[in-house]
């Protein structure tokens, strides 16, 4: 006993203890999650998941960093309501570096001058909790930009390099990334970085088929890669539980992606679309309708699954 008060209460030893503490905090806190949004085709809501769910993250306490790669017309920008101020920056070409920069030759010669300020350069406040690097009409050449590397994987790998390098170590606890509704270069990359997918799907668009073509496509792509991509999270969106026929494509959905479904759809909320136009999410609506309420209480829901699923990929 005698001794081991002694043990416990040596200096060296207790400096050793707050040591490993400390080691071991950061090594956790240095473990961002990383998840995009996927499927290739437009308007079925992959911003405005990323969004919603970014938002959902952060309101149950984890720093979360939206990164739009989904084309010059910042639409993540836009829906936090931030677009206009950076525009301003773009016409009077304040805006450099930014996204488009990350991918270039030049960004590690960029960063070695600038160090960590080039990469806090590029993030804005959404004023909704989460961090947003937003797009830039660069995004507009860098595919065929991308297209010009010989070597595959130093053409797909450029995005995980930032992030590893540069974004990582600003201790964000998830990444989300909003990707183009195409298969290009830039989304390759974002899949390529990310190794997660949040798949939204619309009942009625979505017909059966596609489940088995959007997990054929990821495994291709996967396959061609030499890397596993994870369906994170299929989220079902703009779904109305009154019709019958919703009903019967949620079933489907469970059915076909039974360790990746959300636990709630979001229904479909006219809320949203106006929150969106006014430049905010529905966590934003002081008093939501009953659709806006529900839509919330899906994306807290399917933002939690999330963090496990991606949490547990990692362990
Ligand atoms: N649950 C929903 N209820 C109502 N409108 C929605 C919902 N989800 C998305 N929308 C609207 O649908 C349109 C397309 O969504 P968006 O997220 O931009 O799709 P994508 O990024 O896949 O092209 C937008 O006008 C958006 O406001
Ligand atoms: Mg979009």
């Amino acid at each position: 006993m005698h001794f081991a008060a002694n043990w416990y209460g040596t200096p060296e030893l207790l400096g050793y203890r707050l040591h490993y503490s400390k080691c071991y905090r950061l090594k956790f806190m240095s473990k961002t999650l990383r998840a995009a949004s996927f499927l290739d085709k437009g308007g079925v809501g992959k911003t405005t998941s990323t969004a919603h769910l970014a938002t959902a993250l952060n309101e149950q306490g984890s720093e979360v960093l939206v990164i739009d790669l989904a084309g010059k017309q910042g639409d993540l920008a836009k829906h936090f309501g931030v677009w206009s101020e950076y525009q301003e920056e773009i016409e009077e070409d304040d805006a450099w570096p930014n996204i488009s920069t990350v991918f270039d030759d030049s960004w590690s010669t960029i960063t070695k001058k600038l160090g960590e300020a080039a990469t806090t350069g590029l993030i804005h406040e959404t004023g909704e909790g989460p961090d947003l690097i937003p797009a830039h009409p660069g995004l507009d050449t860098l595919d065929a930009e991308l297209g010009n590397i010989d070597d595959a994987e130093e053409r797909y790998s450029r995005l995980e390099d930032f992030l590893d390098t540069h974004v990582d170590p600003l201790g964000y606890d998830v990444v989300l990334i909003d990707l183009p509704g195409l298969s290009n270069n830039i989304c390759y990359n974002g899949l390529w970085a990310a190794r997660n997918v949040v798949v939204p799907v619309e009942p009625g668009t979505f017909e059966d088929e596609q489940a088995d073509a959007l997990r054929e496509d990821l495994e291709k792509i996967g396959n061609n890669f030499g890397i596993e991509i994870s369906l994170a999270l299929v989220l079902p969106n703009k779904v109305d539980t009154r019709r019958t026929l919703d009903r019967e494509y949620l079933e489907t959905f469970d059915e076909k992606f039974r360790n990746a479904i959300a636990p709630e759809p979001v229904p479909y909320s006219q809320d949203i679309r106006y929150a969106a136009e006014s430049g905010r999410t529905a966590f934003e609506i002081e008093e939501p309708s009953t659709t806006a309420d529900r839509a919330r209480s899906a994306y807290l829901s399917a933002s939690s699954a999330l963090l496990d699923r991606l949490g547990d990929g990692h362990e």
